[in-house]
């Protein structure tokens, strides 16, 4: 998958996109047919159990997105740029973004915000990396949201997060993730704008979806937000599987002659 073949998916086909943190991870999305492996700061939460995303560095994203290129074949491979990696300088954002190409092997980067991030996206898009936009819910400014909240409910709000949109795209984004927005909303900004939306707790409307791969596998053990489907409970399987090895190794049953090494045949005495 590449950016002008996602630029071409909107109003055609939805784009599935799904966050992915390791080469096995990758390996087992993208023959699912993921279109896009985002390599997500939400990797703080659930690989590195913090309770926000602000911990996360460039070279943790540029470690996890080296795993996640070489297990992908086929999707196109997003790293996220990290709290306060694009807030300073566009210059250093610019450095950051080119290191998560170089290094990691991402094909683009995403990071969050509208009109006041406008000016990085161009001077990133302008070095030849293209760049994926995120509005609405962004869990970079927690602590201004106060809490992981959904946007845009008032009018007000509402206007504001479309004009972010905007500016985003007339920035040079090439697609933009809607998190966290009421479903008409995410509508509204997914005719505005040209380049497709990808949502994620922004209702059916958009021009694609995201989720993260711990939660729509049931990997999260506690936690259970209203717009995730979890698709299977691998966390519950996952303990009963491991459940079982540690009755088997207790009970002597693990390993097996099946699972044993034996020696080998001495030759026989002749005469
Ligand atoms: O970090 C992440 O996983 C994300 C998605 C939830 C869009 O930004």
């Amino acid at each position: 998958m590449t950016v002008p073949r996602i630029r071409a998916a909107k109003g055609e086909a939805p784009i599935v996109m799904i966050t992915a943190y390791d080469a096995t991870f990758s390996r087992m999305l993208d023959a699912a047919g993921a279109d896009i492996l985002l390599v997500g700061d939400s990797l703080g939460m659930v690989v590195q159990g913090a309770d926000d995303t602000l911990g996360v560095t460039v070279d943790d994203i540029i470690y996890h997105c080296r795993a996640v290129s070489r297990g992908a074949k086929r999707a196109h491979v997003v790293g996220d740029m990290p709290f306060l990696s694009y807030h300073v300088t566009p210059e250093e954002a610019l450095r950051n973004a080119g290191r998560m190409v170089a290094e990691g092997h991402a094909q683009s980067v995403k990071l969050e915000g509208g009109r006041t991030v406008a000016p990085v996206i161009e001077r990133i898009v302008g070095a030849g990396i293209p760049v994926m936009g995120h509005v609405g819910l962004t869990p970079q400014s927690v602590h201004a949201m106060g809490g992981f909240r959904v946007q845009g409910k008032s009018e007000e709000d509402a206007e504001r997060i479309l004009a972010d949109a905007t500016a985003v795209a007339d920035a040079g984004a090439y697609a933009l993730v809607l998190e966290g927005i009421p479903g008409p909303l995410a509508e509204r900004i997914t005719e505005a704008v040209s380049i497709p939306t990808i949502g994620i707790g922004a209702g059916v409307g958009c021009d694609g979806q995201v989720l993260v791969c711990y939660d729509l596998l049931g990997l999260t053990a506690d936690l259970h937000p209203k717009f995730v489907k979890r698709y299977d409970s691998l966390f519950d399987r996952g303990v009963a599987a491991a459940k079982a090895f540690c009755d088997e190794v207790r009970s002597r049953q693990f390993p097996g002659p099946e699972h044993t090494f034996g020696l080998a045949k001495r030759p026989r005495a002749v005469g």
